[in-house]
């Protein structure tokens, strides 16, 4: 039997997100090592964070989607004693994630029951278009996770923001069919929160009912509120979510001291599109 002060316990899961990794390590995109601002996250998340349930992988695990990148984050995550679940990103490939990453403690599924709750993860990708699409396998599979487990809380996990951000160029690149998701997650009250990654910054707001949470990339982070694509240089980081007995959520979100090693730089001239 379960002790009583343990139900009351929120569960607690640390998102990393958008690391871009590339199959060669030494790589750098908008002027900073991937691989070395990824690591640093990582190796923070792991090193303060007691209790974590699991980790959270939100996409654009690969700038550069290969065997070669994809089994090396495998190793980097398989040395840590933390189950991983990963959904992919507009720059990853979903396929070579089944085959060359979701081995050992990552897993590429559509469900974890947890106690209490159940995480949904789906995949809001689109071949060759950076915007977001839930397709209707992807819907229905949605209504089938919520309707078969009326009595858990449900934290819905994709790529791309469902909301816009502000920023123009990247709201052109948002889900596409909110409002239908919108319309379908609130037919189900259990549903509680959705997570994304896609935005490289930081977004906690509510939307009909449901907390909307975006996150820092590991890497280089977007300027909010901007006409066109322009760096923020603010320090990379994660979010750290704890999921409560009674459908609540608390988050916050935690960064590096200082920037990746390369955006000290002056920013102005990368005109590269991240997202
Ligand atoms: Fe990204």
């Amino acid at each position: 039997m379960r002790h009583a002060s343990e139900l009351t316990k929120p569960i607690l899961i640390i998102q990393i997100t958008d690391f871009h990794l590339f199959a060669d390590p030494m790589q750098t995109m908008m002027g900073i090592s991937t691989e070395k601002s990824f690591l640093a996250v990582l190796e923070h998340a792991w090193r303060n964070q007691d209790g974590v349930a699991l980790f959270l992988l939100t996409g654009d695990l690969a700038q550069e989607p290969s065997v070669t990148t994809y089994q090396r984050l495998g190793n980097h995550l398989n040395a840590l004693s933390v189950p991983c679940y990963c959904l992919p990103g507009n720059h990853d490939d979903p396929e070579l994630i089944r085959q060359s990453l979701a081995k050992g403690n990552i897993h590429y599924d559509s469900q974890v029951l947890l106690d209490g709750w159940q995480i949904i993860c789906l995949d809001s990708t689109v071949p060759l278009d950076p915007s977001g699409y839930l397709a209707p396998g992807q819907m229905d599979l949605l209504e089938a996770k919520l309707a078969e487990q009326p009595k858990r809380h449900a934290l819905i996990c994709l790529h791309h923001s469902p909301l816009p951000t502000g920023a123009r160029w990247l709201d052109t690149m948002k889900l596409f069919n909110d409002e239908s998701f919108f319309k379908l997650a609130g037919r189900y009250p259990q549903a509680r929160g959705v997570v994304y990654g896609h935005i490289h910054q930081a977004m906690d707001v509510t939307h009909n009912g449901l907390r909307l949470l975006g996150c820092p990339s590991t890497c280089f982070q977007f300027k909010p509120d901007t006409d066109d694509f322009a760096l923020d240089r603010v320090p990379q980081g994660y979010r750290c979510i704890e999921l409560h007995p009674d459908g609540k959520i608390s988050t916050k979100v935690v960064r590096m001291d200082s920037v990746p090693h390369g955006l000290e730089m002056d920013s102005n001239g990368y005109k590269d599109h991240g997202a």
